[in-house]
């Protein structure tokens, strides 16, 4: 099919309709952004214009053309240890000092400890399984433990990707040093398959994180990176405000490294350890 070009009108209805869904903001320059990212859309659907696509969507009962619409326009870029400084400040500050606080002589030998983590937008999985790998090399053996990792993300495709834990060799070359692969990954046929210990911490689900999520209960450490980026500011102030109190109140929360909650959400307070920047509620 031969590029289909969007009109103006059209842009403003497929821009509302997508911030609507998603709290997405595609400003006016992004027409080219639908013109790429539709284009399979248009083929799958038989439609050559976009207010029939935008119209097809719509009338859609079943919501998979939405679906469709928004793992279209999400952008899942990701990759293992990604800045790698969050994964370090995991590992060697937040873990050890909810063990201090939480586990009798701080000895994880002898006590259980119980963490809930939450990766707000886990997009295809590799943040879960990096926090994975972090909890399995402090804690050794995980099944004497109850930690838990919930992914949630609004893409049906990247949450069925995480959810299955193989990754191509492309994937795998993305921020997974070499040791690790071959501790923590099995080769079936061309794909590697997270470890069943580490697959089995974590659990995934299609979650909007412009709906409300106040019943997942209340998290030790959330990580909610690289996602509201796509946000206007009132409609990520209002995420991080609700994030706040799902937080328990010695938990952890860990942004982008290039994002700023300062004047954001004035409940939490930023905390600095080595290179990183995470941040917890204000007492
Ligand atoms: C760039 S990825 C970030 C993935 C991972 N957190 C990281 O930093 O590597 C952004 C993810 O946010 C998801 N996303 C966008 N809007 C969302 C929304 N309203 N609710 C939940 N997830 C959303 C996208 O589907 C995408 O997978």
């Amino acid at each position: 099919m031969s590029a289909v070009k969007i009109t103006p009108e059209e842009l403003t209805l497929f821009s509302d309709y997508i911030a609507t869904l998603s709290g997405i903001h595609l400003n006016s320059s992004k027409g080219y952004l639908l013109e790429t990212r539709l284009v399979k859309m248009l083929r799958e659907t038989g439609t050559d214009n976009f207010t029939d696509l935008y119209k097809k969507i719509r009338a859609d009962i079943s919501k998979k053309l939405e679906g469709q619409l928004l793992d279209a326009m999400t952008t899942n870029e990701t990759h293992f240890f990604r800045d790698s400084a969050p994964f370090d400040l995991l590992q060697h500050k937040i873990i050890p000092d909810l063990i201090d606080r939480r586990i009798p002589g701080a000895d994880i030998n002898k006590s259980p400890l119980t963490l809930k983590i939450w990766s707000a937008a886990c997009s295809t999985g590799q943040e879960v399984y990096s926090i994975g790998i972090v909890l399995k090399e402090l804690l050794g053996d995980t099944t004497n433990h109850n930690v838990t990792i919930l992914g949630t993300d609004i893409s049906d495709e990247a949450v069925t990707k995480a959810s299955w834990g193989y990754y191509s060799p492309i994937d795998i070359e993305r921020g997974l040093p070499p040791a690790k692969l071959n501790k923590y990954f099995n080769k079936e046929n061309d794909k590697w398959k997270i470890d069943d210990e580490i697959r089995s911490l974590a659990t995934f689900k299609k979650l909007n994180l412009m709906n409300d999520f106040s019943h997942l209960g209340k998290f030790d450490i959330i990580f909610c990176r690289n996602v509201a980026i796509y946000f206007p500011e009132e409609k990520k102030k209002l995420l991080f405000q609700r994030i706040s109190k799902l937080l328990k109140p010695d938990g952890a929360l860990i942004i982008g490294s290039t994002e700023s909650i300062a004047t954001v959400c004035p409940s939490f307070e930023s905390k600095r350890y080595l290179r990183s920047i995470y941040y917890q509620l204000k007492q």
